[in-house]
């Protein structure tokens, strides 16, 4: 059993069933912890989600970082739903009956089976209740604290950036109410966009899932750069197995995640394993085909268009940022460093007019 299924229907009875826990703290503690932690907790094939993280504040970093996975996993779900029912024209069972087909594959997880469950739902009058909901969402903060984490450390989580944005325009509802009656918007029908509706609903499970590797393979890179910040020597399979069963990301997919950390304990990014350069390499070309056509449609799919973005960016052995070197070594003589002398900071006098003195003495 890849995590408990049954147990979707409150926090209550996860609870009662099993959480993941995450502690971290004095490791003295823990052999006197162990065994009470690990058998309170949900169990992924028969082992429990339930390790010691680390020192301290290792554990709610872990837990912090789970939070903000969590934003980015449900905005990609909800811009996937949105190109279903905009772009595609589903009705809210035809698209319950799609993310339980989904969640049959690649994509099987808690939040994929309560979402198909939430649009199945009906209110009193027999009515779908989702397209009554406000579209205007809350949000505690944790994906907020990931991404101040993240800007500290400077490590692209620009995924879950994106989810905590989105939250963020979705609550300005009545100025958005107002921009929406005076904003052009795209002219272009869904039907001379989309050819094939049925290939096209192939081609959203493929981005969601390639955006979502992104995603994880982001939340990976600022784990280790808090582990190696604060010598947490963090076990990232460990990670994987804690989160896959009882909170809100459990899913077949942090199976994967937990077998190429294990495999390779020396894997610097989750999308160098060849299962996910493999997996990428399948969707990609249907995520490229889903992020053009929301372009053209004007469906906003932050999520999915940023992770192709990071994607495209950390594939490419040159991106623009020389240019960004030139133009502040221009402005505020911030030097550069030529590709042939790396080390070697250098200034330009670009105008003529500017002197030899600098401004290089911190980055930030
Ligand atoms: C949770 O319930 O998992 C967290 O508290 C996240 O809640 P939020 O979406 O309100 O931040």
């Amino acid at each position: 059993m890849q995590y408990r299924k049954p147990l979707i229907f409150s926090v209550e009875i996860s609870a009662r069933y099993g959480p993941s826990l995450m502690p971290g703290g004095d490791p003295a503690a823990w052999p006197h912890l162990k065994n009470i932690f690990q058998s309170i907790a949900a169990k992924a094939d028969g082992e429990p989600c339930c390790e010691w993280v680390g020192n301290a504040g290792s554990g709610h970093f872990v837990k912090m970082v789970h939070n903000g996975i969590e934003y980015g996993d449900m905005q990609l779900i909800a811009e996937a739903y949105h190109l279903l029912y905009k772009a595609v024209g589903l009705n809210h069972d035809q698209m319950a009956e799609v993310l339980q087909d989904w969640n049959k594959g690649e994509l099987d997880s808690f939040l994929i089976e309560i979402t198909a469950n939430i649009l199945k739902y009906r209110d009193e009058n027999g009515e779908p209740i989702v397209p009554k909901i406000r579209d205007a969402a809350g949000q505690k903060g944790t994906g907020k604290w990931t991404c101040f984490a993240a800007l500290d450390y400077g490590i692209p989580v620009t995924l879950i950036g994106e989810a905590v944005f989105a939250r963020c325009l979705s609550a300005l509802k009545d100025e958005r109410v107002r921009a929406a009656k005076q904003l052009p918007r795209p002219t272009v029908s869904s039907d001379v966009v989309i050819q094939d509706k049925r290939e096209f609903i192939k081609q959203i499970s493929k981005a969601l899932y390639a955006s979502k590797i992104v995603s994880y393979a982001q939340g990976f890179m600022l784990l280790a750069e808090a582990s190696k910040q604060f010598n947490w020597d963090l076990n990232f399979g460990a990670i994987a197995l804690m989160w896959r069963g009882g909170c809100i990301i459990r899913s077949r997919f942090l199976g994967d995640i937990k077998r190429a950390f294990d495999s390779n304990k020396q894997l610097s990014n989750l999308l160098l394993d060849t299962f996910f350069t493999n997996a990428i390499a399948e969707a990609q070309d249907s995520w490229r085909v889903v992020v053009s056509s929301a372009v053209r449609l004007g469906i906003p799919v932050p999520a999915l268009s940023s992770a192709l973005a990071f994607y495209d960016g950390y594939s490419s052995e040159v991106v623009p940022a020389n240019l960004l070197q030139a133009q502040r070594d221009y402005f505020g003589a911030h030097t550069y460093e030529l590709l042939e002398k790396p080390g070697t900071w250098v200034h330009t006098n670009w105008t003529g007019h500017g002197g030899r003195v600098t401004s290089n003495t911190y980055n930030a």
